[in-house]
């Protein structure tokens, strides 16, 4: 596979602005598991990093002469300001996982969105905590233990993570150093295969095997109506998981959940240039003005493929509402939008939208 090697430059422009996009240097690489690797960054001048534990960045990168755009969690967290971390799992058959895994040294750069995302620990308050995490989904979990643990004299931290085997689990050894120094903080592990591994006879760990079913989480953690439930793994996972929360009564509006995945198309991200490619638009629609260029949108077609069709340049990572990359905004007429995640009260008060979630209701002014 012919890929771009990344870029060594770098010029920093971290900011709060949703607009600006940031260079960061890699400084240290390790392998988690056997498919999971993570990436520490840090800024050339030292630099404290400011955003909330359980929120996610989106790398755009240059791959094969074509911008790709993928969200990564910060597993680090804030209360260590200085440097930033990301845990990639490997996909198969993926492209920026692989990517980034197989090229991705100390030393060279990547451009990335500033953080982002209303999974976080300060926007979800919680007296209780409840972390259920299984594979790759644990990363956000991470984020918030080390910040709980890191920041409260006494945080009530229950975490029951779900793994293949135990030589899966991500961040094993830091979390069990966890368990073991804050009594406060209550590590389960639910492994579905058994390997040989000193680490299961750790008296400060809760080691399971099999899945999550009701029985064994209301064992597990007997007071579970009383915690505020974090919630991120493959979708599976997370809909059996709902499955068991209903069965035990649990109360969902204390139920929340990060998803990582996005479908294959939805997945793929360009900055596209100044080329129109659309099909022919619908008879029955209304019209899209940015700029001086206009078009007529079908009641189908978001205002992503609007703006694609012309040719004007957005970033758009996940194009499912989840990222926040395509935020714009609306300054003449009515939209409907299925997704509003990442928006402030304010943004979504001053007319911003997602565009890859946001289809017209009239005709309609946009400012990119
Ligand atoms: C908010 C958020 C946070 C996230 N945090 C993390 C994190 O902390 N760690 C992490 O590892 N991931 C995280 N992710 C997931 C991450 O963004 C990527 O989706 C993931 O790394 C896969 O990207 P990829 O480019 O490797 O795979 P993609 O290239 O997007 O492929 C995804 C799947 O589709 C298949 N596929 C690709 N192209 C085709 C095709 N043409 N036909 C058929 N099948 C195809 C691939 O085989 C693969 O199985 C997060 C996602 C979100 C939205
Ligand atoms: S592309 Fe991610 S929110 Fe629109």
């Amino acid at each position: 596979m012919n890929i771009s090697t990344i870029s060594n430059e770098f010029s920093l422009s971290f900011t709060t602005s949703q607009t600006v996009f940031n260079q960061l240097v890699c400084v240290e690489r390790w392998d988690e598991t056997a498919d999971v690797v993570s990436f520490r960054f840090q800024a050339t001048e030292p630099m404290r990093f400011d955003y909330k534990p359980g929120q996610f960045m989106t790398f755009v990168l240059d791959i094969n002469g074509e911008q790709a755009c993928r969200s990564y969690t910060l597993s680090s967290s804030p209360s260590r300001p200085y440097s930033l971390m990301v845990t990639i799992k490997r996909v198969t058959g993926g492209l920026v996982s692989n990517y980034l895994i197989d090229y991705l040294q100390p030393g060279q750069s990547v451009r990335v969105l500033p953080p982002t995302g209303q999974f976080n620990l300060f926007d979800i308050p919680a007296e209780k905590y409840l972390f259920l995490s299984a594979g790759c989904g644990i990363t956000p979990m991470y984020s918030m233990s080390r910040y709980l643990t890191d920041t409260r004299v006494h945080a009530d931290i229950a975490f029951v993570h779900s793994a293949k085997t135990q030589a899966d689990i991500i961040f094993k050894s830091s979390l069990q150093t966890l368990a073991q120094s804050k009594h406060y903080f209550k590590l389960c592990y639910m492994v579905e295969e058994v390997t040989t591994d000193s680490a299961w006879h750790d008296e400060n760990v809760v080691h399971e095997l099999g899945r999550l079913t009701a029985e064994n989480l209301i064992n597990l953690v007997p007071d579970l109506a009383q915690r505020t439930v974090f919630l991120c793994g493959p979708e599976h996972y997370m809909q059996a998981v709902k499955h068991i929360l209903t069965e035990l009564n649990f109360d969902l509006s204390h139920l929340y959940h990060e998803s990582f995945a996005t479908a294959v198309k939805e997945a793929q991200c360009q900055v596209l240039q100044a080329k129109s490619h659309a099909a022919p638009p619908s008879a029955n629609g209304f019209m899209l003005s940015i700029g001086d260029k206009t078009r007529l949108l079908s009641l189908e077609q978001t205002l992503l493929e609007g703006i694609e069709a012309e040719g004007l340049p957005i970033i758009a990572a996940c194009r499912s509402g989840v990222c926040g990359a395509c935020k714009c905004q609306v300054v003449e007429g009515d939209t409907e939008s299925t997704s509003q995640m990442t928006l402030t009260p304010a943004e979504i008060e001053s007319g911003y939208v997602l565009a890859c979630s946001t289809r017209l209701k009239s005709d309609v002014r946009l400012v990119l």
